[in-house]
């Protein structure tokens, strides 16, 4: 049996919503990582410290006792949000970061940005106190193809950014495409990307296998294989400017399951499995570590974990759960569509 040993990962994009489903996935996250950076699209978003304290709290109470996991807290930026309570809260510890969703975008977007040069006095000063930008780098256009989005967001706007703000720390999360990638390569220093499990695991093909796949569908949109190839290459390089964001989206499968399904896939119970198993199958296994618990904390400035876990191959593939239920209802856990052998041991 092979069997690897790694310090604990963090994953550095996670939503947890709140209630019921709070309790049911944070438990999911935290059996395996340290530290996650917690989405502010709740509805109503977390607006400003008070409420991201308050979050904070609800999450620490789903945390199981057995488990040592630090919630990494974000504010959802409006173009109404005060500097001074941003800053305040960043300094004392209570926020880590800001997200920039641009209106429309996603999931729970609705009061996101509409204009950028609004933020700007906003991003010069968490540029100035170090505080990260993390950013759904897509256009919401609709005269603009939905697969086109990220790449014209880049040019229209991070670009942009990028320019007037290099000393920012921006992370452009759940990139998809070979113009996401390549643009983080070439770009300054403080910017870096976030990858998912399944935007490494899965082209838009698995959006239409014999029917449509609801489950499949997540923002940004899956892309072609070129892409996959180009993100899975980024992702095995050990380059430090990429690392996991898992992006693990939980929705309920009746709004998934619906005329107009929820985008979000639910993918935490197993990524690291799946990590793991695309890592080896690209002859790369030596580099997971840097994916899953190094380059993000480089780029974000902390420390890496004290504690290691251990991860096995077995001959026979893993068994999949299915669903994670809350109560009668249930959420759609994340399988590829190719055979897993490894797990985790401790
Ligand atoms: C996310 C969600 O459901 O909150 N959905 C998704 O498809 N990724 C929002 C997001 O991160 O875009
Ligand atoms: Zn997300």
């Amino acid at each position: 049996m092979e069997k690897i040993e790694i310090i604990r990962p963090d994953d550095w994009h996670v939503h947890f919503r709140d209630n019921g489903i709070l309790k049911a996935v944070v438990p999911e996250t935290t059996r395996h990582f340290a530290r996650s950076i917690v989405m502010p699209n709740l509805l109503p978003p977390i607006l400003n410290a008070k409420q991201a304290i308050e979050y904070k709290k609800r999450i620490e109470n789903a945390i199981p006792q057995s488990d040592n996991f630090e919630p990494l807290m974000t504010v959802y930026l409006t173009e109404k949000t005060s500097k001074n309570d941003l800053k305040d809260a960043y300094n004392n510890g209570a926020v880590f970061a800001v997200k920039l969703y641009p209106a429309g975008a996603t999931t729970n977007s609705d009061s996101g940005v509409k204009n950028i040069t609004k933020i700007m006095p906003v991003l010069e000063m968490m540029a100035k106190i170090g505080m990260p930008l993390l950013i759904h780098g897509e256009v919401t256009d609709p005269n603009i193809d939905i697969f086109d989005r990220e790449k014209v967001f880049i040019e229209q706007n991070l670009d942009f950014i990028c320019k007037q703000l290099p000393e920012l720390k921006i992370t452009l999360e759940h990139i998809t495409t070979t113009d996401a990638t390549e643009y983080v390569k070439e770009g300054n220093k403080n910017l870096a990307a976030s990858i998912t499990p399944h935007h490494l695991a899965l082209n838009r093909n698995a959006l239409f296998v014999g029917g449509i796949r609801p489950h499949n569908y997540c923002l940004p949109l899956l892309k072609g294989e070129s892409h996959r190839k180009t993100l899975v290459d980024a992702a095995v390089s050990g380059n430090p400017k990429f690392f996991l964001g898992t992006d693990t989206a939980p929705h309920l499968t009746k709004n998934k399951e619906s005329s107009c399904g929820c985008a979000g896939i639910f993918n935490a119970t197993y990524c690291l499995s799946i990590l793991a198993q695309l890592f080896d199958n690209e002859n790369s296994l030596s580099n997971l570590e840097k994916f899953i618990s190094i380059n993000g904390t480089y780029h974000y400035n902390l420390k890496v974990n004290n504690e290691k876990i251990t991860m096995v191959k077995k001959a026979e593939a893993l068994l999949f759960r299915k669903y994670l239920y809350i109560g009668k209802q249930r959420i759609e856990i994340f399988k590829p569509d190719f055979p897993v052998f490894w797990s985790i041991a401790n």
